[in-house]
């Protein structure tokens, strides 16, 4: 993708926006996004491509993310595209294009990935650093694609529906989602948000969800956070210390 410098601006512009006060649908499940998709990226660049298990269980990573990508856009799509046209006709054009090529794009890693295990010798190498840095372009794109969500979208929403609206959107949203595809969510959203965000949304996890539940997200999370990070959130959620 390139840029020229006016279109440069506007991405800086965009991204130093103040942060909003409303009810924000894409900020929680893009920061989820943007660490499963830079850890994967990290995991295919020190890939041993050699050693059979690693290329396996790396591949598995990307079609994980893959699946997890195409998903999300029929979200967006079906939810939040559909409720800024409802009020916005034509506000949602441009990046519901975006999300056209993104499932093209898809498809294509997709399909080099797999084509990766039936690789070998100095082609595989070769093959695994094309892939890797056509998976970074894919990743870059979706960043300034995400970016554009958080403002752009925003904007529109917060213009056309209530904060009460917006929130009846994102629990029809979630609503939606299959129980293994949001634990793989949680996986990814929970540790990388900040303290006061993880804290609420595990406190709203424990106050509502079913208790097994809230159990296996405490425990896909910890693993992931320092010591002062559990800390506070043994805290937040009134844990006893032993948890
Ligand atoms: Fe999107």
């Amino acid at each position: 993708m390139k840029h020229d410098s006016r279109e440069l601006a506007e991405v800086q512009q965009t991204a130093q926006a103040p942060a909003a006060s409303r009810v924000d649908l894409y900020a929680g499940i893009h920061k989820a996004l943007r660490a499963v998709m830079s850890d994967t990226l990290l995991a295919v660049g020190r890939m041993d491509a050699h050693d059979a298990l690693e290329l396996a269980q790396t591949t598995q990573r990307v079609l994980q993310l893959l699946d997890l990508m195409r998903s999300h856009l029929e979200h967006e799509n079906n939810f939040v595209h559909k409720a800024l046209e409802a009020r916005a006709p034509g506000s949602s054009q441009h990046i519901g294009d975006d999300h056209v090529h993104h499932v093209a794009e898809i498809d294509t890693l997709a399909e080099s990935v797999r084509a990766l295990l039936d690789t070998s010798g100095q082609d595989l190498d070769a093959a695994v650093h094309g892939f890797y840095r056509r998976l970074s372009l894919f990743i870059a794109h979706n960043y300034e694609h995400m970016n554009y969500e958080e403002t752009q979208h925003n904007a529109t929403l917060w213009a056309h529906y209530s904060d009460e609206e917006l929130m009846g959107i994102h629990a029809e949203l979630v609503g939606s989602i299959p129980p293994e595809e949001m634990m793989l969510v949680m996986r990814w959203m929970v540790p990388f948000m900040n303290a006061g965000e993880r804290a609420m949304v595990l406190g709203d996890m424990k106050a509502h969800a079913p208790a097994p539940a809230f159990e296996a997200v405490l425990g896909a999370t910890r693993p992931h956070l320092s010591a002062r990070e559990w800390e506070k959130l043994q805290a937040a959620l009134e844990l006893p210390a032993a948890a």
